[in-house]
Formats: structure tokens, sequence, C-alpha cells
């Protein structure tokens, strides 16, 4: 595990084995339900379902997954370790599971390179990405590594005229697909630039992310971010539950 934590230290993110099978399936066979087809020919969705009507198996396995009973907890379980050696044991989550379907060609939930910062996520978080289909090349995900990611952050007001997609041809060197397998997960930070292309292979890939951080941890300067709205409380330590229970009459406003 620390030789983990190390590597996400040096590059911004990490690939570990599925921590809790068991999880996973539960979130695949709500897919497999939704999406109407075998858990184990998700990378054939295209070849299955009609793609006008990719968008509404989108929002029927989002809303699906977003029922699911625990689903907190079965997120959670398939990176547990190592979040809870990252973040401590007093963790918060997204309120939502979010859920990508890239297919091959289909341009219609491309996204360019950013930032989760720049879009107003804290700095303090991770993102934990699962996938349901072997991902590699042009249907994965891509990443900048953080020594880069650092360096064009510090380039980027000199592309506010020039526009990010100059920042992403000059830094398209730089972008390191991701090569995961379905039984595993990526964890990186929201500072590391990121996005996806167009999938030019012949597989679907199909995965779902979702946010965790310290419950102490800065909040994003964004109030729609933020504990409450984008978050919610998952797990609290012993001592986080003595201090929010404490009440006496000089300083009980904390
Ligand atoms: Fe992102």
């Amino acid at each position: 595990m620390e030789e983990l934590i190390e590597e996400f230290k040096k590059n911004g993110f990490c690939i570990f084995n599925n921590e809790d099978l068991d999880s996973h399936k539960i979130l695949a066979n709500s897919l497999s339900t939704s999406l109407e087809i075998k858990d184990n020919t998700f990378s054939d969705l295209h070849h299955k379902i009609d793609k006008s009507k990719l968008n509404e198996f989108r929002l029927k396995s989002f809303s699906a997954l977003n029922r699911l009973p625990n689903k907190n907890k079965i997120y959670f379980n398939q990176a547990r370790n190592f979040l809870m050696m990252l973040l401590g044991p007093d963790i918060s989550i997204q309120n939502k599971l979010n859920l990508s379907i890239q297919i091959p060609l289909d341009d219609s939930s491309l996204l360019p390179l950013h930032t989760d910062t720049i879009v107003g996520e804290s700095a303090f978080e991770v993102v934990v990405w699962i996938p349901f289909t072997n991902a590699f090349e042009s249907n994965s995900i891509y990443l900048i590594p953080i020594d880069k990611s650092k360096k064009m952050m510090s380039e980027i007001q000199d592309y506010s005229n020039l526009g990010m997609q100059k920042m992403e041809d000059d830094y398209e060197i730089y972008k390191k697909f991701i090569e995961i397998n379905s039984n595993q997960v990526l964890v990186f930070s929201p500072t590391l630039f990121h996005g996806n292309v167009l999938n030019r292979t012949s597989a679907t890939r199909i995965s779902i992310n979702c946010r965790f951080k310290n419950i102490f941890a800065p909040e994003s300067p964004n109030p729609e971010r933020r504990l409450g709205t984008f978050y919610e409380v998952f797990n609290t330590s012993p001592l986080t539950d003595i201090a929010l229970s404490y009440e006496d009459p000089y300083i009980s406003s904390l």
C-alpha cells in the first residue's frame, strides 16, 4: 500500500486491483439490467443498441445506479484501503455516481482538456474512476502527469487568448491514455489535466467515477461543490463523533 501511495504522490494518479469485486459485480448487474445486455459483452454495446437511443440508455442507467441501496458503500469498498490511507477516516463522498459510456466514433460526450479544479472542484479531493470494460488507447481517459500539469497551469493565462485547443495541441505528446482492466481502479488528483477523445477503437468503454475528500479539507470556492450540496458525509472517526456530539455552555457553538 505504501508503494501505491508513493506512486500517487509522484504521478498524481495510480492504478490498483479493485479491492471488492463483489461490489463491482453489483454495479455491473445494475448496468446490465439498464442496458439490456450481459455484463461480459459491455464492450460490444454499440452493436446491440440503437445509437440514437444512447442518451436515453445513459440516463436510465445513471438513475438506476444512483438508486441502488448502499451505493456509497458499494462504491467506496472498491478502493477502501487506499482511500483510508490517502484521506484518513473522515471522508465525504460526491452524492452522485457519474456514468460514462464511450461507444466507437460517438462524439456526443467528449470532454476536452481540463482540470476539475478549473471547473470548481476542490484540489483536496480525489476522483475514483472504475471501469466496467477494459479501457485502452482512444476509448480510455487520458491524464497528463503531475509535473506537466503543473507547468500547464502556470502557463494557463498565456493561453487565455490562444485557447485551450492550442494548449491541448502543444501538450498532445504528454497525454497518457490509461490502460486499465475492468478488475482495476484508477484514482487521480483533480489537479491533473485530463479529458477524452473520439473513441477510434472497436470497443465501447463504460466507466463510473465519483469523488471523495476529507470532511475537514478546505471547501471548494464554488458553493455548489461543497459538503451538503455536492458531497455528503460518508464516514467519521470515533474522535470526530465525540467532538460533534460535544456541548458545553462556553463553546457549544463548535
Ligand atoms: Fe474531469
